[in-house]
This record gives C-alpha cells, structure tokens and sequence, in this order.
C-alpha cells in the first residue's frame, strides 16, 4: 500500500525538522516496510545503549515483530530519517503507547532512541516533543516514560523538558548477566508540558532547536 494511504490519519507526515547544527531529519511514523532500516538502526548503537533497552533490538524478529504487528492506535511509533545521497538511514527512533480501554486512557508511555552519531544535536528533544504533540491530539493528559535507575543520558533529557520522578519499581530489569536494576517512572502533566516548551521558547515547528 501507498505510504500516503497508510499514513491516511497523519497529514502532516513525512514532516522537516531542523536540528542544531542547520540539517535537516524527516519525521513520519513507522511502516512495515522500514523493518530493514529499523533493523540496520538498532544494530548501529552500543552495546552500552542497548543494555537499556526493554526488548531484545539486536534480534531481528523483534524488529520483524513490531512491523507485523503495527497498531497505531495501541503503539504509534516514529522515526526520524537522514538522506545521504541516494541513501537514507533512521536516526532516531520513538514510540508513543497509549491505553484505548480502561480507567487509564488519559495516560500514555513515551520511549525514544538517537543513534550516537546525532546526539547533542536537539534531536532527542525533537523527538520527544513530538511524541508529545500526539499524545495531546489523542487526548492524553498524562505522560510517563520508564527509565533504568542508571540510564544518565535519558534521564538528563526528561528532567530537562519537565519529567518530574513519580515512583520507583525496585529491582525491576533484570541486564543480560542477571543484575538487577531500579526502573524509575517519570511522569508529565501535559498542559505542563506545554507551558515548558513556551518558557524555553522551543519553536514547536522546529523542536529540535532551541536557544
Ligand atoms: C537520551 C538521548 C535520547 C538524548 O538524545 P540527544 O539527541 O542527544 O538529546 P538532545 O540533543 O535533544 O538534548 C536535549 C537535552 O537533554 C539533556 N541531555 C541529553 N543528553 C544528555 C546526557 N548525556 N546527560 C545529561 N543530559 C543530557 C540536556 O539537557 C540537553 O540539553 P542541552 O543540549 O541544552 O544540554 C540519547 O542519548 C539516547 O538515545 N540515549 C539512549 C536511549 C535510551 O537508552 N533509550 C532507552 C529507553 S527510553
């Protein structure tokens, strides 16, 4: 199918945004087509990134997974394109999961990646943002994001746009050689949120730059 079809609900997608340093990265949601990019993506991080990581993203059928089984109205995941010539890579990568039943469907989970080589360019923030925006076009009126207690990189980021700590779930991850580790719960009102971007003059058609 088309990708305009698919993206039927999301006019404003593939979108431009500007980072730091004057490029430019392309937003739109995932397709099951980007299975070969997702993969490529999640096979460029660290070793160190990935320990983060809930799911298992160096296997390829994890990947294969969330492609097959694409739900925008349970998991609405966006990536972020860089072009290169004739050749075009994912540079970041972010996942917005709402709740469409029960008494929880005002709140919504956010997760998000940047590949290293992108970093301390604004385009974390971006991202971020953007999941935020969706998250407000779907109703949403509370945000969380659940981070291991030691993910430094993450955890800079959401305090910096407003995440305020609202629990902890005591050795709660378990790494790949058995320890175990705290995973914070960060929450976000987001009027609040809003309110944020508006005090750091964060230009929401380019959220990646600010001053
Ligand atoms: C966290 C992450 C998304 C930041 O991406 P980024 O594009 O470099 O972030 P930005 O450039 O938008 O940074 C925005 C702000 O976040 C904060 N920040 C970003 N990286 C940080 C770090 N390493 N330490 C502390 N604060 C940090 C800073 O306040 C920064 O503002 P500044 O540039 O004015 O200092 C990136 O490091 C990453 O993908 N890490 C691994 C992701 C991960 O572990 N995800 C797992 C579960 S969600």
């Amino acid at each position: 199918m088309p990708l305009n079809e698919q993206l039927f609900d999301f006019k404003e997608y593939p979108k431009d945004v500007l980072l730091k340093d004057g490029s430019v990265v392309v937003f739109r949601p995932t397709i099951g087509q980007d299975r070969k990019l997702l993969v490529e993506f999640f096979r460029s991080l660290t070793d160190r990134d990935r320990r983060y990581f809930k799911h298992d993203v160096a296997n390829p059928k994890t990947i294969n997974k969330w492609c097959d089984e694409l739900d925008y109205d349970l998991v609405l995941p966006i990536i972020a394109l860089k072009k290169n010539g004739r050749k075009t890579r994912i540079v970041a990568n972010g996942s917005l999961h709402t709740e469409p039943q029960g008494w929880s469907t005002h709140v919504a989970r956010i997760r998000f990646q940047v590949h290293p080589d992108f970093r301390g360019l604004g385009l974390g923030q971006a991202i971020a943002a953007e999941l935020c925006e969706r998250a407000t076009m779907r109703g949403v009126q509370k945000l969380q994001a659940h981070v291991r207690a030691d993910n430094k990189d993450v955890l800079g980021l959401l305090r910096r746009i407003g995440f305020r700590k609202e629990g902890i779930f005591k050795r709660h991850a378990v790494d790949m050689y058995g320890r175990h580790h705290d995973v914070i719960i960060f929450w976000q009102d987001l009027e609040d949120f809003w309110r944020r971007m508006e005090d750091l003059q964060v230009d929401m058609d380019n959220p990646g730059c600010f001053p």
